[in-house]
């Protein structure tokens, strides 16, 4: 049967046949039609257009009350799997210590792979899953999610798996990212090329024997991990088929950008500090620089440079990092208005960066991120308003009236 969605007032991000990202001053646009309709069926978009729709005898109906209907958010960069919480931490934040040196305590990071590893599989699961529900109830369709909890081979497996039920029995599309190199353990401290050594020999081969990851992640940064030792993880997950998808610049200048891009990252993510050789050297490649606006603001870092990404030529994308040390909410309404009052991005910028370019963040372009007959029917649909920018603006009150995800109304 097919479900037809009509009156709709404005359907976005309309695309016949797209080009895998939308990039520079192409990013302040959005196809859109007015007076629309949307016919899914066998839970694919499969056509649509404007004016009055006219119906089969057997269709089923929703009427869109005259909102607006967009792709269902593409959030590339999330750890959504996790174990408990570190509010305690954020209290030891507002007394004045830096995310750094609450690391450097045991606290951070380490802190969640301890508690990881009292946590059994199953439980990991039940604690992870009402953090999916949350996302899809807000929009997102499809998601990206790290393992680097673990910090050892079997805590980093116990976490992929989990990921891999989570894909299983929700509607989310997923990705599974590994990210064993995303701190040193405490006893590996001062010997941590030994754990990129166990990264290397253990866990890639692990973690590719049981096929439980699409991509290879690492925290390349001041006080983490180094561009060599980043450089050497990479190339041995991409022996493994694992494609990089890293985190870079997040606290300094640290060579992220450039290693991510010399080997072919999808995406190199955070960038706060990104200057010209690093906008020189995303030019010309194939890895989407992706900004998490959310870290920025729960850990009052500065924001990430977003406009010179976009007036570099750029294409940009941008994810919640949904996590429970640097950005506990996986709220991507919140993100596209940290979008426009922070990055200081259009609307139709965020728009974009939100779902076609998320999308290829994470290699799903072809399947989702547009309004394109054939792809996957994931939508929202919002209540009415005068104009897309009403929602990033109207900022902490969602504007989200119905996701559709496989052409289920959820
Ligand atoms: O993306 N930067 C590294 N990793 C996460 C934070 C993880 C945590 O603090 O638990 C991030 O911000
Ligand atoms: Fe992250």
């Amino acid at each position: 049967m097919r479900l037809v969605l009509k009156n709709i007032a404005g359907l976005l991000v309309v695309e016949h046949d797209p080009d895998p990202w939308v990039a520079g001053t192409d990013m302040a646009s959005v196809n859109t039609l007015s007076d629309a309709w949307l016919v899914i069926e066998n839970g694919k978009i499969a056509c649509f257009g404007e004016g009055e729709v006219i119906p089969f005898p057997d269709d089923e109906l929703l009427d869109c009350g005259g909102g607006l209907v967009l792709p269902a958010f593409c959030d590339s960069h999330t750890h959504l799997v996790y174990a408990g919480s570190r509010e305690q931490e954020y209290e030891d934040k507002i007394r004045g210590l830096s995310y750094e040196e609450i690391a450097k305590r045991g606290g951070g990071i380490l802190n969640s792979a301890r508690l990881l590893s009292l946590t059994p599989e199953n439980e990991l699961f039940e604690q992870s899953l009402p953090r999916v529900q949350e996302i899809i109830k807000s929009g997102t369709g499809a998601v990206e999610i790290k393992s680097g909890y673990g910090l050892n081979t079997i805590d980093e497996l116990k976490m992929l798996r989990v990921i891999k039920r989570l894909k299983e029995e929700t509607p989310l599309a997923i990705r599974s990212t590994f990210l064993g190199a995303h701190a040193v353990p405490a006893e590996f401290k001062s010997k941590q090329d030994k754990y990129v050594d166990l990264v290397i020999e253990e866990m890639i081969p692990a973690v590719a024997e049981e096929e439980l990851a699409d991509y290879i992640d690492v925290f390349c940064d001041r006080g983490f991990f180094t561009e060599e030792q980043t450089g050497r993880i990479l190339e041995a997950g991409a022996k493994f088929g694992l494609l990089p998808k890293i985190h870079a610049n997040e606290l300094d200048f640290s060579g992220g950008v450039q290693v991510g891009v010399r080997n072919q990252a999808r995406s190199v993510d955070h960038l706060e500090f990104v200057g010209v050789e690093e906008l020189e050297a995303l030019k010309g490649s194939l890895t989407m620089p992706t900004i998490l606006p959310g870290a920025s603001l729960f850990l009052g870092l500065k924001y990430a440079p977003a406009r010179e990404i976009i007036e570099a030529g750029l294409p940009l994308a941008l994810a919640s990092d949904y996590n429970p040390g640097s950005s506990p909410s996986g709220n991507m309404e919140l993100v596209m208005s940290l979008g426009i009052i922070q990055l200081k991005m259009l609307p139709y910028e965020v728009l974009n960066a939100v779902t076609r370019n998320g999308a290829y963040a994470m290699g799903l372009e072809d399947s989702h991120g547009t309004i394109t007959p054939g792809k996957v029917a994931n939508l929202i649909i919002t209540d009415p308003m005068p104009r897309f920018g009403f929602m990033p603006y109207a900022y902490g009150s969602s504007q989200i009236n119905k996701v559709i995800l496989n052409g289920k109304i959820q």
